[in-house]
């Protein structure tokens, strides 16, 4: 959530929170049969319908809407929300999640989805995933609509068209073709729909399609958002897939979904433009695009990859009090390091014996101790390393103090930095000049 926080930050959004409990129509107005389905709602002691937060973008397009007069437009707003779905559990979907949202409102114009999309692909980046393992796969409802009508669908069918491609890739071809004839389409449209969503390169589709009047506008909003990913790095990243739809009822535009490059797991990431929502929900009348990329299926990856970050406890020091009697001394260098360092540290809560301090320390994952003789003196010792170095607190404490190396160049030796000294020196018992 670190990788979270910081792509966000850099990219000028601004963190929000909101009420994990809503009341229950807010869910039920607009986010789709599929969500609705897993909701955890019941009746609250006031008798009102509730549920726990599904997802985020109902709360934000309220909170937003509602404030939307009083900010600087475009909003640029990001929350990570816990959320609570009763689905089926299974690898990659459990019934609580962690989902980072980034949320744009306010602009309609191409660049602010480009710029959107960007953030996704640079929280992979930050995690140090690459184009290898990750594929954006993106979208236009506007452009599939105006093909679908191209290809003979009507208004009234264009509901099951859109269910039938969310579906596409994990049903049978004649399962899809029997939902489509059902609705009432020839059998020849439906084929000709299987052929629109096949996989292909966009410049393929663009041409297979260049004719269709309707589509020309849509067609070149999406050049548009394709140069922009590309002047903003992250072509290698993204790729043009029909269908992708998402299943959340609100999307007007541009849709995307983040899969692994393998395509083992569920989607890591999905979003896209929501234009009508704030309306819908509220009086404020704003255009609004955003995306929610969940924690679970992104561990799972990470993990796939070796990428997780070790989980087990790290420290900076572990001050130990060379006797009982240096305790309070102990704590006053403990505090320092904290303080004024910025060190993590930890040091014994009771009376114990050096050796076994040292054996706590190293169970704790610390690097370093700082062995207390007395308010003056001090050992400093690389756990790892067995190296050494006696030091004098106030100078140490006050980073004043430095160490000679092999070849006679001097080292500043300072509290935040004494591992990398100790990496650096060849010799790993330090001299100690003071
Ligand atoms: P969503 O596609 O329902 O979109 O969820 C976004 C991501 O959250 C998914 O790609 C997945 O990584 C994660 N996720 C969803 N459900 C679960 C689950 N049961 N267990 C684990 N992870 C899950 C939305 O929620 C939209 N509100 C996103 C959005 C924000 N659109 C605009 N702004």
């Amino acid at each position: 959530m670190g990788a979270w926080r910081s792509v966000a930050h850099r990219f000028g959004f601004v963190e929000y929170d909101g009420p994990p409990l809503e009341p229950l129509d807010l869910y039920t107005r607009k986010s789709g049969a599929e969500i609705v389905g897993q909701l955890y709602n019941f009746e609250d002691k006031g008798g009102r319908e509730v549920a726990l937060r599904p997802e985020m973008t109902p709360t934000f397009a309220r909170m937003a809407g509602a404030r939307a007069n009083a900010l600087r437009k475009p909003v640029r707003w990001f929350s990570v929300p816990q959320l609570f779905r009763y689905e089926r559990q299974q690898r990659g979907r459990l019934r609580e999640h962690f989902q980072l949202n980034v949320d744009i409102v306010g602009e309609t114009d191409v660049a602010a989805d480009a710029e959107l999309l960007a953030v996704a692909i640079e929280v992979m980046r930050e995690l140090g995933l690459s184009s290898d393992d990750v594929q954006a796969r993106v979208s236009d409802r506007r452009l599939l609509t105006a093909l679908l009508i191209g290809i003979g669908v009507t208004e009234d069918q264009l509901g099951v068209a859109y269910a039938v491609i969310d579906k596409i890739e994990r049903e049978p071809r004649e399962v899809s073709t029997g939902r489509l004839v059902e609705a009432g389409m020839d059998r020849a449209i439906a084929d000709a729909l299987h052929e629109l969503v096949a996989p292909r390169a966009y410049a393929e589709l663009r041409a297979a399609h260049a004719h269709r009047a309707a589509a020309a506008e849509h067609f070149a909003r999406l050049d548009r958002y394709l140069e922009t990913l590309a002047a903003l790095g992250v072509a290698d990243w993204v790729r043009v897939d029909l269908t992708i739809v998402r299943g959340l009822d609100y999307y007007t535009g541009i849709v995307f979904e983040l899969f692994d490059a393998k395509g083992e797991l569920r989607a890591i990431c999905g979003g896209g433009r929501y234009d009508t929502l704030l309306a819908a929900l509220g009086d404020a009348d704003l255009p609004a695009l955003g995306f929610g990329m969940g924690d679970v299926v992104l561990t799972e990856l990470l993990r796939d990859r070796g990428l997780l970050p070790d989980p087990s406890p790290s420290l900076d020091y572990w001050v130990a009090p060379a006797d009982d009697s240096q305790r309070l001394a102990a704590t006053h260098v403990a505090s320092v390091l904290r303080r004024e360092w910025s060190r993590s540290v930890e040091y014994p809560l009771r009376a114990q014996s050096l050796g076994k301090q040292l054996k706590s320390a190293t169970a704790a994952g610390a690097r370093l101790a700082v062995i207390v003789h007395d308010a003056v003196h001090a050992t400093v010792r690389d756990l790892t390393r067995r190296a050494q170095c006696d030091v004098e607190l106030p100078r140490w404490l006050a980073g004043e103090m430095s160490v000679t190396t092999a070849d006679g160049s001097e080292l500043p030796f300072r509290p935040d930095a004494a591992d990398s000294v100790f990496d650096a020196l060849p010799d790993p018992s330090l001299p100690d000049n003071g």
